[in-house]
């Protein structure tokens, strides 16, 4: 190694940090990589095989290694270790280096790092990348955040390793400060609204449909191939034709009916809470992966508590083709509540955030791809200032259409009693900002006749105060 000799340099050589490494280099970038772990750091070598990649577990070697200013990615689990490592390393940094959190650290961490290293001569940006293993190696979505100047410096590379949509990459600048991590927590949570969503319709298509995984597959092979196409449809289509290496059976019902989460769902529904903007399908998901947990309960509940008994006996081809237009009118709800939060948040946190950017990189590379991304990108482009996409003509119309197929699939799982609380809630949001009256008049007057909380009227201006059982009397 030579002294100042790569453009770039990685912290954390997990799956993330070494195929973005090897992605930075097909581009034709030098890259030195960083991790405490040797075998990590053995990985690499490995993969880099002559290309021109450094690899160590010395880090001051690594410092040394990188142009000036330096260009620092870190891929390291979120939490207390990206503090861990902005202290080991920001000493040996100098003036103008930047440093880019490319993990998924929660936005709040985020401010106060940006907070933190702006006493230093330091740059920080919040990066989110999406894509996993394989969107790392061949072409993530990436949203950042911080100084545009900042940006500028590495707008070049990261729109070179970027996936690419009819050759638009799939980065932008999207906004100051903690804007990145923003959008990717929110990313992620309408990830988990998407994910329990296609659970939900699994469940109807095995218990009421009575399928088996090979139908499962070709259904979800069909849908990927229509209004549906996406990257989650196409890899539930993949789980379902996956056999078991341990056993004769297919691995989808050899695996644990209990889902695990690091927390980003979760996050994104506290900050919607904490911003009063509705985004139930998402809490919902969230919920829906806590209550899979519980196991145990829920085996000794099957035994104690009945539901109706019932069986499907409708037609299984009419059963998925309602479902398909349910998934697609659940799915639209569930990116129109994301775009939401995302429009309020940037009021809310000044990220100026423009949700046709948004949409645009969302298009390839993500988890959340989807061919919908088109017309939600189309219509933000014609109301950049749209605070619900379900306004709009083309997805109104869409949602319109399919509003009756919901109606039908939420029916057989009431009859029968199969579960699709995301899809009960995606159909609810819609019926309730679709309300120019809802019932909240009542609630208001309760909490003036418990608390006297006051409430307005829908007759004149005012706050008004009622002494409600007394004027009854
Ligand atoms: C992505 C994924 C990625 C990761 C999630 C999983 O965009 O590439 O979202 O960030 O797989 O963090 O999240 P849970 O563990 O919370 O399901």
């Amino acid at each position: 190694m030579n002294e100042k000799e790569y453009q770039y340099g990685m912290i954390g050589l997990g799956t993330m940090g070494r195929n973005l490494v090897l992605n930075m280099n097909d581009h034709g970038y030098s890259v030195a990589g960083f991790d405490k772990s040797n075998s990590q750091v053995d990985l690499l070598k490995k993969d880099a095989g002559e290309r021109k990649i450094y690899a160590t577990s010395d880090l001051n070697e690594f410092v040394k290694s990188l142009k000036t200013p330096r260009v620092i990615m870190l891929l390291v689990p979120a939490g207390k270790i990206v503090d861990e490592v902005i202290q080991e390393l920001a000493p040996l940094l100098s003036e103008n280096d930047l440093l880019m959190d490319c993990g998924n650290s929660h936005f709040t961490d985020t401010n106060k790092r940006i907070e933190q290293l702006a006493k230093s001569t330091i740059h920080f940006m919040g990066v989110g990348v999406s894509g996993g293993e394989s969107g790392a190696r061949y072409g993530p979505s990436i949203m950042p955040g911080g100084p545009k100047d900042v940006y500028k410096r590495v707008s070049d590379m990261l729109e070179a390793i970027s996936a690419k949509v009819n050759n638009e990459p799939c980065v932008t600048w999207l906004g100051p400060g903690s804007a990145g991590h923003y959008v990717k927590m929110v990313h992620n949570g309408i990830e988990y609204g998407l994910m329990q969503l296609i659970s939900e319709a699994y469940h109807l298509l095995k218990e009421a449909g009575g399928m088996n995984d090979n139908e499962l597959h070709d259904v979800f092979s069909k849908w990927n191939k229509g209004i549906l196409h996406s990257f989650l449809i196409e890899i539930t289509a993949d789980i379902f034709a996956q056999k078991d290496e341990l056993t004769n059976n297919r691995l989808i019902d050899m695996i644990l009916d209990s889902a695990h989460q690091k927390g980003t769902g979760g996050w994104t529904s506290e900050d919607a809470m904490g911003l009063q903007v509705p985004i139930p399908v998402i809490d919902i998901a969230v919920s829906m992966r806590d209550l899979s947990a519980y196991k145990k309960e829920r085996q000794l509940a099957q035994q104690k508590l009945e539901g109706t008994g019932k069986k499907f006996n409708g037609d299984k081809n009419a059963l998925v083709a309602s479902l398909e237009q349910a998934l697609y009118f659940s799915m639209i709800t569930t990116y129109a509540q994301g775009m939401s939060l995302l429009y309020f948040a940037s009021k809310e946190y000044k990220f100026d955030l423009k949700l046709e950017n948004i949409a645009s990189i969302w298009r390839g590379g993500c988890i959340i791809r989807a061919s919908i991304l088109e017309d939600i990108r189309s219509a933000f482009s014609r109301q950049p200032d749209l605070s619900n996409m379900m306004v709009d003509d083309t997805v109104g119309q869409k949602l319109m259409h399919s509003q009756m197929d919901v109606r039908r699939a939420i029916q057989i799982g009431i009859e029968i009693g199969i579960p699709l609380p995301a899809m009960m809630s995606s159909l609810a949001y819609y019926d309730s900002y679709r309300s120019g009256w809802l019932p909240a008049n009542l609630i208001q007057a309760q909490r003036d006749y418990f608390g006297a909380h006051t409430y307005e009227r829908n007759d004149r201006d005012g706050v008004f105060h009622t002494h409600w059982n007394q004027e009854n009397k």
